[in-house]
């Protein structure tokens, strides 16, 4: 009964979402990932995540919060897509630890398909269990970009 109701209320949070980008993408992250995007994904974790947030995801306590079973991570893809065009310095906390260093953005180094793809593998490892990113998903929210 308890977890219907969180469904009920993760899918209203998707339908707004969806709502505000003109987008369909709850639709999107229903379905399975492109062949080939995990095994991206991977890779680019290792190059570019990999030295702040650690190969087991597990952060660095204080410094860097964790990537594994993170509600942002599984959240609305608009936005984890956000933080890792635009960084995040708005602090946050996770399993009661704070994190206030700045995360840098992305936008410039990585390509939506490498996005879609690094957010991709995250969100089916590490304890994490939500749906793929696509690239088109991607795309939209970076067009949204206001400083780009
Ligand atoms: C230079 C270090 C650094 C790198 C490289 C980095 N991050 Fe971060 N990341 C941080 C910090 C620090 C925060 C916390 C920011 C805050 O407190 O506002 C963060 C926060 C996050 C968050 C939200 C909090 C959480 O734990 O879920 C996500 C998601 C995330 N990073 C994903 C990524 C991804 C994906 C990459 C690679 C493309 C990446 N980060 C690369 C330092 C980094």
């Amino acid at each position: 009964m308890k977890s219907k109701v969180v469904v009920v209320i993760m899918m209203l949070g998707a339908g707004m979402v969806c709502m505000k980008t003109g987008a369909t993408l709850a639709e999107a992250s229903l379905k399975n990932p492109v062949p080939g995007s995990v095994q991206r994904g991977q890779k680019i974790y290792m190059n570019t995540c990999l030295t702040c947030h650690q190969a087991d995801a597990g952060g660095v306590p204080g410094m860097t919060p964790p990537l594994q079973k993170s509600p942002y991570v599984q959240g609305p893809p608009v936005k984890l897509i956000g933080i890792v065009l635009n960084g995040l310095n708005d602090g946050v906390e996770i399993e009661g630890e704070t994190y206030t260093n700045p995360m840098p953005p992305f936008s410039t180094v990585l390509k939506d398909q490498e996005i879609a793809d690094v957010l991709t593998y995250l969100r089916s490892h590490f304890g994490n269990k939500a749906g793929p990113i696509t690239v088109a998903q991607v795309s939209r929210i970076r067009k949204g970009l206001t400083n780009n």
